[in-house]
C-alpha cells in the first residue's frame, strides 16, 4: 500500500538549508510509491498565537486548512533548523494553532494523534541542529505523534548539498535515506488510511 506522506520545512529563509533538506527528502520519497506534498509555510501565514485572538476571531483558516492536510496523510516529515539550542519559532507556532483545531466542517479532528512523524534538520552549525530536534520531539509527543527514533541532522550545511540540490557527504546521504525508509516503512505499516 503507497503511503501519504507530508513534508514542511520550518524555514521561510530562501536559501534555507532545511528548505534544500526537506527538498531532497521528498525527492527520495517520490522514487518510491510514497504520494509525496512538500509543503511551504509560507502559503501558510499564520499570527503569533494569542488567546485573545482565539477567543474573538476563533483559529486562523490557514490553521484549519494545514490541519485538514496533516489528518489526511499517514506520515509527516518535519524539517527544522534549530535556535538557540530548541525549537523555531516558525515551527512552534505552527504546530500550537494547528494543535488548537478541533473540528473541520462540523467533525472532530486530532491532526496529530497517531500520526507517524519523522524529523530532520539542517544547519551550518557542527550539531546539525539535532538539539532543536530533541525540544520538537518533545512537543510532537505531547500531541500524541509517534515520532520514529530515526533521525537526521546535517552539519556543515552551508557546504552540504551539490548543485543538483543532493547531499554531498555520503554519512549525511545515508541517514537521510535510512529516515526516510524507515518513516515510510511505519507510515505504510501504522498509517491512518491503511
Ligand atoms: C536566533 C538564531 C539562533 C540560532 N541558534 C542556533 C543554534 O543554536 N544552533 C545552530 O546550529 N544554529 C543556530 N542558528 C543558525 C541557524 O542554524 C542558521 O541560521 C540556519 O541557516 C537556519 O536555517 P535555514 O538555513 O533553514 O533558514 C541560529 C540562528 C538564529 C537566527
Amino acid at each position: 500500500m503507497s503511503a501519504r506522506i507530508l513534508v514542511i520545512p520550518g524555514s521561510l529563509r530562501l536559501a534555507s538549508h532545511n528548505r534544500r533538506l526537506a527538498a531532497e527528502a521528498s525527492r527520495m520519497l517520490a522514487l518510491t510509491d510514497a504520494v509525496v506534498t512538500l509543503v511551504d509555510l509560507a502559503d501558510y501565514p499564520l499570527p503569533i498565537y494569542d488567546g485573545d485572538h482565539e477567543a474573538e476571531a476563533g483559529v486562523p483558516e490557514n490553521a484549519n486548512l494545514l490541519a485538514q492536510r496533516i489528518a489526511a496523510q499517514d506520515g509527516l516529515l518535519l524539517v527544522s533548523p534549530e535556535y538557540n539550542h530548541s525549537l523555531v519559532p516558525l515551527m512552534k507556532n505552527t504546530i500550537d494553532w494547528v494543535s488548537r483545531v478541533r473540528k473541520v466542517n462540523g467533525r472532530p479532528i486530532q491532526p496529530f494523534k497517531g500520526l507517524v512523524v519523522g524529523l530532520a534538520s539542517a544547519s551550518p552549525g557542527r550539531f546539525g541542529g539535532m538539539r532543536g530536534l530533541e525540544a520538537l520531539r518533545t512537543v510532537m509527543r505531547a500531541l500524541g505523534a509517534d515520532v520514529i527514533t530515526q533521525q537526521c541532522s546535517v552539519a556543515n550545511a552551508a557546504s552540504g548539498f551539490d548543485d543538483d540540490g543532493r547531499l554531498s557527504d555520503d554519512v549525511a546521504r545515508t541517514s537521510l535515506e535510512a529516515l526516510v525508509d524507515r518513516l515510510l516503512d511505519t507510515s505504510r505499516s501504522l498509517g491512518r488510511h491503511g
